[in-house]
């Protein structure tokens, strides 16, 4: 397995960050997972885009422009002989002695890039319908930055995971933000798609953007607004979206079934609509 460090492409086992690193201490970085399907990046340039906003937001250089970011992922993608799965990539603020405030001038960027294997198109569980559990939202107040600090997520999904669930979706004053990695939707009974818009409250999904765009083009009807739990216990249709599942129907609830507890019709059609759009 080939990574990247700073510049170099090299054996994992022979990847090391020195522990003064600011990922590593204050989780002071940015990352971007885009998905790999018949060994080509899917959206790229829209997840390169937003890792560009992410770094702004807290201040830290892009190292790359897009074109040189893609031709690393590229690289990497060869070099790991990756046909489906994810590149991640990992932006912090660098090496320096522990102190809160950034580093001085001259400390250049961490950066990281691996690939993941992982069967996304063909995922049995697309078929099945994931189950989901609520949790609390307990992030802080700028979820629109893609920072690496995890820590309500990855207490969220371990929720999910302890319950045999594939995501959790977090709420917050009774409303549903996301999911732990991945946008929320629903679809009422009238065939309407509802999904949170866009604020600091939630991460501007990609593949969110992809599918509201897909829907809009054929014909259906989306409306951007809050949605509540109570409202997802009843609606006809459920589905999360994210680089790394694409459009994952939703069966189940907090052990309620949705819409029968079968992947409803118009989630199997987006999922399709953005499969043909991926490949
Ligand atoms: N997660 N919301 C959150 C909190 C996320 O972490 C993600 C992505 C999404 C979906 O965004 P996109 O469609 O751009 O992947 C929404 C990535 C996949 C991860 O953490 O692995």
């Amino acid at each position: 397995r080939t990574v990247y460090v700073n510049g170099r492409f090299l054996p994992y086992e022979e990847a090391s960050i020195p522990i003064m690193d600011r990922g590593f201490l204050f989780a002071d970085g940015i990352y971007e997972v885009s998905a790999v399907l018949g060994g080509r990046l899917v959206d790229n340039e829209a997840h390169l885009a937003r890792l560009d906003r992410s770094l702004g937001a807290i201040g830290i250089r892009n190292p790359h422009d897009a074109a040189g970011w893609t031709r690393l992922q590229e690289e990497l993608i060869a070099r790991n002989g990756l046909t489906e799965g994810g590149v991640y990539l990992q932006v912090t603020r660098g090496v320096a002695e522990r102190d809160f405030a950034f580093p001085p001038a001259g400390v250049e960027p961490t950066v990281v890039m691996f690939t993941q294997a992982k069967t996304i198109a063909n995922n049995p569980l697309a078929d099945r319908g994931a189950t989901v559990v609520s949790v609390e939202d307990l992030r802080w107040k700028r979820r629109d930055i893609k920072s690496v600090a995890l820590l309500a997520q990855v207490l969220a999904k371990q929720q999910a995971a302890e319950a045999g669930a594939a995501e959790a979706w977090m709420h917050e004053d009774g409303f549903v933000t996301e999911g732990g990695s991945s946008t929320a939707f629903i679809i009422t009974e009238d065939g309407r798609i509802v999904t949170r818009p866009l604020s600091t409250a939630i991460l501007p999904g990609i593949t969110r953007r992809a599918v509201l765009r897909l829907a809009e083009e054929a014909g259906l009807t989306i409306e951007e607004r809050p949605f509540s739990l109570e409202e997802a216990f009843a609606a006809a249709e459920a589905f999360f979206t994210s680089a790394s599942a694409f459009v994952m129907p939703v069966i189940e609830i907090d052990g309620r079934r949705i819409g029968g507890g079968q992947p409803g019709p118009l989630t199997r059609r987006l999922r399709g609509l953005y499969l043909e759009m991926a490949a």
